[in-house]
């Protein structure tokens, strides 16, 4: 089976290429059951995509990496052709950078989204996996949101996916593309972009720097170690029924503040490093999924808890300042 990864030098997916070629980054148990014999990478390497995330991969003969951006109708035909399963996780990923400027998340998470589509239907691709999130459902008070709500994003960021959702639900549908979508909590784990929550707050402390927490900190998120979305990703690859949306939640829900204080515990810091800032616009108050759906059909249950995976996670960035610090100061 050979497998097109798009965005496979990002965080989550260089994770499920470094799972698929039998290196799990994240440390724990738990790889798909078969081994593909190619695993082609298609990666325009924006800011937060980088090859060193594949170091441990890098001279497996079974891995072919392009550089290359998925909105470009050649780059994508040539990418997709002969390719059996696409598994898409290239796209713009930042909330705070949607609210700063929407184009390219529009460009590449909707037409990027829609070129791969129609080259997957035009090379006759056996299955595409559409790796998408929670926040396409907005906010939700209580409960969890099952595969069948409303969507109702809120920002630039969640309005792309949502359309790039429904973009390749339709090519099931109109098209009969064997297409899965997923949709993930909050993921954390080694390789993440310093600009996301928990390594920003990780790396400022290890710094001795202060972190800056939105709003009142009372915002809720589900975290998902990144090695489990991946094993979910992979059930659904597997075995997830065409046409189908599969929730992969990691099942521990924290406030931002609760979070942060995990976090300066877990790096020997007092509450005096965290700065109040003004909330994000339009800041959405809790996500929940129900994950029922994947742990009847495809038996997948989260197997990293918070505590195992947060104080993992830590020590990697500590003992990995190599891979973080040239990221820091670009941006610095
Ligand atoms: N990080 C999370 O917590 C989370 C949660 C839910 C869903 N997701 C989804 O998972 C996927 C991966 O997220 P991530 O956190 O790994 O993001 P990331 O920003 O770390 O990686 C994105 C990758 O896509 C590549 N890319 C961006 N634009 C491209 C383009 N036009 N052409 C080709 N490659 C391009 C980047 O170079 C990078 O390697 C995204 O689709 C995201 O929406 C992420």
């Amino acid at each position: 089976m050979r497998i097109l990864v798009t965005g496979g030098a990002g965080f989550i997916g260089s994770e499920y290429v470094r799972t698929l070629l039998g290196v799990p980054g994240g440390g724990a148990a738990g790889v798909p059951a078969w081994k593909p014999p190619q695993v082609t990478v298609l990666d325009a390497l924006t800011y937060s995509g980088n090859v060193a995330n594949l170091a441990p991969v890098a001279d497996d003969p079974r891995l072919r990496f392009v550089q290359g951006d998925i909105r470009d109708h050649d780059v994508v035909d040539r990418a997709v052709a002969g390719q059996d399963v696409v598994v898409h996780f290239a796209a713009e990923s930042h909330v705070d950078r949607s609210i700063a400027g929407a184009a390219p998340f529009v460009t590449t998470n909707v037409l990027g989204t829609q070129n791969l589509l129609d080259a997957a239907l035009r090379h006759g691709v056996a299955r595409f996996v559409h790796v998408s999130t929670d926040e396409v459902y907005g906010s939700i008070a209580d409960g969890a949101w099952t595969e069948d709500w409303p969507l109702a994003p809120n920002s630039p960021y969640s309005a792309s996916k949502a359309g790039s959702d429904l973009l390749a639900l339709s090519y099931h549908r109109t098209h009969g593309l064997d297409v899965v979508v997923t949709r993930c909590s909050n993921n954390y784990g080694p390789y993440q972009y310093p600009e996301k929550v928990i390594p920003l707050f990780v790396t400022n402390l290890l710094d001795g720097h202060r972190v800056p927490l939105y709003g009142d900190g009372g915002n809720v998120r589900d975290w998902l170690h990144v090695h489990d979305h991946c094993r979910g990703i992979a059930l659904v690859q597997d075995k997830g029924r065409a046409g189908e949306i599969y929730h992969i939640g990691g099942g521990t829900e924290l406030t931002n503040k609760e979070l942060t204080a995990r976090l300066l515990d877990a790096c020997g810091a007092g509450w005096d490093r965290v700065t109040p800032v003004a909330d994000r616009k339009g800041h959405d108050r809790r996500y929940a999924l129900d994950i029922t759906k994947i742990s009847k059909e495809l038996g997948y249950a989260p197997s990293i808890t918070l505590d195992t995976g947060l104080a993992e996670t830590v020590r990697w960035y500590r003992d990995n300042r190599d891979w973080w610090e040239p990221l820091k100061a670009a941006n610095a």
